[in-house]
C-alpha cells in the first residue's frame, strides 16, 4: 500500500466508512467497541511487541487461543487490558507465558483441533479493564442464524507497517456446518470440531491477525478464530474452532497442571 492510500484509508476509518479493499487484514466490516468493554480479550505479541494473534482469558492464569498461533513460548508476550495497541493507556498488563499447550491432535493441513492453552508466569490482575470469559459446556451446540460477535486487532499488512489500531468487533450469524461444508463453500473441509459464521452476502468477517480471538454467542465463547479463504468473501465464511468440543480437554489440561504444581 502506498502512503496516499494509507492516509486516505485512515481518514476514511476516522469517519467510520468501510475501507475494506485496503484494510483487509483486520476485522472486516466491523466497528470500534466502547473502550475496555471487551475485557477478556488479549493481544498475543512477539517479544518486540508486534501483535500477531488474539486470545482470551478463562482464568487468572490461563489463556485460550488457536494452535496455529504457537510461535514458541519464548517468543510470546501476552497483553491484557488493551484497547489501542499503539497508545499506552495505563490499563495494560503484560505477562510472559510459562507454557503453551497446543491441542495434541492439531493438524496444520486440515486445520482440525486448532486450539491452544497458554499458562501465564504470573496471574493476571482482574479489574474493571480485565475479566474472564465464560465457556460453553462440553458439546453444547449453537444453532444456525444465532448472532455472535468476534473481536480482534487484525494484523499488519504482510509487507509490514501497522496502522494505528484499536480493537474492532463485528456481529455475525452462525452458518450451518452443512452449508459451510457443501460444494458451494468449503467442500468437505469442515470437521465436527469447527463452526462457521458470516453473512451469505459477505462483507463482514474476521481476518488474519484476528486468529485465536473469541467468537462470543449468548455470553459464552463458542468459537476461536481459526481459518478461512480470503476475508469477508460471500462464498467462504470464517471458520472457527468449536470450543464446546474441547471443553473437557480444557478443564482436564488446566486441572492436570494445577495438581502438578501442588505436588511440588
Ligand atoms: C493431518 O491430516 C492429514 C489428512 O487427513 C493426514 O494425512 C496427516 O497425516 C495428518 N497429519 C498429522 C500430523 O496428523
Ligand atoms: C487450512 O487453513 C488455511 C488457511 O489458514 C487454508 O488455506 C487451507 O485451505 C485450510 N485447509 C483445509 C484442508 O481446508
Ligand atoms: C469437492 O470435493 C470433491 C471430492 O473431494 C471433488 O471431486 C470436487 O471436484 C470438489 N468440488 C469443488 C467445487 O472443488
Ligand atoms: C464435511 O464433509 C466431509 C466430506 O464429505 C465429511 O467427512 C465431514 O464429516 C463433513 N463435516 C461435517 C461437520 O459434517
Amino acid at each position: 500500500m502506498d502512503l496516499p492510500s494509507l492516509l486516505i484509508c485512515i481518514l476514511l476509518e476516522v469517519v467510520a466508512v468501510k475501507c475494506q479493499h485496503i484494510v483487509q487484514e483486520r476485522i472486516v466490516g466491523g466497528y470500534a467497541p466502547v473502550p475496555h468493554s471487551i475485557k477478556y480479550i488479549v493481544s498475543i505479541q512477539t517479544r518486540d511487541r508486534q501483535h500477531f494473534c488474539g486470545g482470551f482469558l478463562i482464568n487468572k492464569y490461563w489463556i485460550v487461543s488457536a494452535a496455529h498461533c504457537n510461535i514458541g513460548v519464548h517468543k510470546m508476550l501476552i497483553v491484557a487490558g488493551d484497547y489501542s495497541l499503539t497508545i499506552y493507556e495505563g490499563t495494560e498488563q503484560e505477562i510472559l507465558p510459562h507454557l503453551v499447550v497446543p491441542h495434541p491432535a492439531y493438524n496444520s493441513t486440515t486445520n482440525n483441533s486448532d486450539i491452544m492453552l497458554i499458562k501465564l508466569r504470573a496471574p493476571i490482575y482482574l479489574n474493571s479493564y480485565v475479566s474472564i470469559a465464560l465457556l460453553p459446556r462440553q458439546d453444547a451446540t449453537i444453532s444456525e442464524g444465532r448472532v455472535c460477535r468476534v473481536s480482534g486487532w487484525g494484523y499488519t499488512s504482510p509487507s509490514g507497517s501497522q496502522i494505528p489500531s484499536t480493537l474492532r468487533t463485528v456481529k455475525l450469524p452462525i452458518i450451518s456446518s452443512g452449508k459451510c461444508n457443501s460444494s458451494e463453500s468449503f467442500n468437505g473441509s469442515i470437521t465436527e470440531n469447527m463452526l462457521c459464521a458470516g453473512y451469505s452476502i459477505g462483507g463482514k468477517d474476521a481476518c488474519q491477525g484476528d486468529s485465536g480471538g473469541p467468537l462470543v454467542c449468548d455470553g459464552r465463547v463458542y468459537g476461536v478464530v481459526s481459518w478461512g479463504r480470503g476475508c469477508a468473501d460471500a462464498q467462504f465464511p470464517g471458520v472457527y474452532t468449536a470450543v464446546s468440543k474441547f471443553r473437557r480437554w480444557i478443564d482436564n489440561t488446566i486441572f492436570s497442571y494445577y495438581s502438578r504444581c501442588n505436588k511440588f
